[in-house]
């Protein structure tokens, strides 16, 4: 069985104990740390920049998987790999044309870091099909991107297996609502990367919360 990378989003983590928090989940062995950048435009939401996330890296042992939800994500591409992160997902709702994506993933990778793109709910699996053979991972969103805690939409993870099937290698990673029971869904489609937020945080064994999404 291919390994699943757990990611826990510390958008539900404690920000007055984010230390604490993340070391927890990282002795509780998780493999990334998912980091929610919100812009307050391309969704309603503001949550973490560039400061915090380069004091995060200080702290962090494990790999940053920063998942923008801002527009124009190629304004803050270099802030960001400068700033520590091992992966940045962008949103393919952010770019107007192919091309523009083509040129972003490839700006990306020029950081020597890994390349992810995202598609929203409403979004297509087929748009992104073009791109598969570029990207390191693609990003389906599970719930409306914009808050923790939202209720796991299935019809949105029936999309991995038609992403699944043009590409066996890509890292395909759902966000939104993940939880012991939803994962399952997930993997039988073919995902192999978890975020979860709340499922994990709000656990009363973090360890036990991480080792059952595996
Ligand atoms: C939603 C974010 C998610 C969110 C997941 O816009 O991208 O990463 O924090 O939280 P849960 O797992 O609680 O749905
Ligand atoms: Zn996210």
């Amino acid at each position: 069985m291919n390994k699943i990378i757990i990611s826990p989003s510390i958008l539900s983590a404690d920000f007055a104990n984010l230390e604490r928090d993340i070391k927890r989940v990282e002795d509780a062995g998780a493999d990334w740390l998912h980091i929610d950048v919100m812009d307050g435009h391309f969704v309603p939401n503001i949550t973490i920049g560039v400061p915090v996330t380069a004091s995060i890296k200080k702290i962090a042992k494990l790999p940053l998987d920063v998942h923008l939800m801002i527009e124009n994500p190629d304004k803050y591409i270099e802030p960001f790999a400068k700033a520590g992160a091992d992966i940045i997902t962008f949103h393919y709702e952010a770019i107007d044309n192919d091309d523009d994506i083509f040129k972003l993933i490839s700006y990306i990778k020029s950081f020597g870091i890994k390349a992810g793109m995202s598609i929203k709910p409403k979004t297509e699996a087929n748009v992104c099909f073009k791109f598969l053979d570029e990207l390191d991972m693609l990003l389906v969103m599970t719930v409306e991107p914009g808050f923790g805690g939202q209720k796991f939409m299935e019809d949105c993870a029936e999309k991995v297996k038609l992403i699944r099937e043009k590409n066996k290698n890509i890292i395909i990673q759902v966000d939104g609502g993940i939880n012991n029971e939803t994962c399952k869904i997930c993997k039988e489609y073919g995902v192999n990367s978890l975020v979860a937020g709340n499922y994990i945080y709000k656990s009363d064994n973090i360890a036990q919360a991480i080792n059952s999404l595996k």
